[in-house]
């Protein structure tokens, strides 16, 4: 990954940001309540993927609880954070290049991670999220709710910080032209300490249909 490219700001980001972010996660605000929509459907001892997990609280640490969770993020320093809090199975890997076999995840959640993402790679990640489910399994996310297309910000807990979406109707789209069925989905506004009053995310709940057709 060349330093010109955004994901290198966002690892580099994480690396010196980490303990700053988690200082300021919320713990009981209505993005981490909202997991429910996924937990109410899943049994116990799943096999989930935390798809850019970070430091683990309250996301992969909540899941980890009743659930058997791999936790996935290129950011050392938000590992190493994440390897002190959640009994997980962590694991330093892009998210634009997975490397997990097919079919083997009851369920893959990501909270906040997609939107770090240039959105050119986008629809390959939903693709491989898509791919590494079980028929039948979900897929809780957190996307862009308006259209953004390369954003910088150079005092993100005191880093400079990127970010990259769709608006939620296109994300909506994407999701369902990679073959996911939309089970629930709402506009949550930020929680974090110094977000815009009035901005937020998608959030949405998908579903891998349980019998794939095959044309
Ligand atoms: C805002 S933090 C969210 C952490 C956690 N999911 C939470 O809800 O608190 C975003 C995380 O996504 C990770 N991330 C962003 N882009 C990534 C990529 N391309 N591959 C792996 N991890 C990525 C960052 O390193 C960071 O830890």
């Amino acid at each position: 990954m060349s330093e010109s490219d955004p994901r290198a700001t966002v690892r580099l980001g994480y690396d010196r940001a980490a303990a700053a972010y988690l200082a300021d996660r919320t713990l009981t605000s209505p993005d981490v309540l909202a997991l429910d929509h996924l937990l109410r459907r899943l049994s116990p001892g799943a096999l989930v993927l935390d798809a850019g997990c970070g430091a683990g609280v309250p996301i992969a640490a909540t899941l980890a609880a009743t659930h058997r969770v791999v936790g996935v993020d290129f950011s050392t320093a938000q590992l190493a954070l994440a390897r002190a809090r959640v009994p997980a199975a962590l694991v330093c890997q892009d998210l634009t290049r997975l490397g997990f076999a097919p079919d083997v995840f009851d369920a893959v959640v990501s909270y906040y991670a997609i939107i770090h993402i240039p959105r050119l790679f986008h629809t390959g990640l939903l693709a491989a999220l898509y791919r590494l489910l079980k028929p039948g399994g979900y897929a809780f996310l957190c996307l862009g709710a308006v259209d953004l297309d390369d954003d910088f910000d150079d005092n993100y807990f005191g880093v400079r910080m990127y970010w990259s979406h769709f608006d939620a109707p296109t994300n909506l789209g994407l999701l369902r032209a990679t073959g996911f069925e939309v089970v629930w989905h709402d506009f949550i506004t930020d929680s974090l300490g110094d977000s815009p009053p009035g901005a937020g995310h998608l959030f949405v709940l998908a579903r891998k249909p349980a019998t794939i057709q095959t044309p």
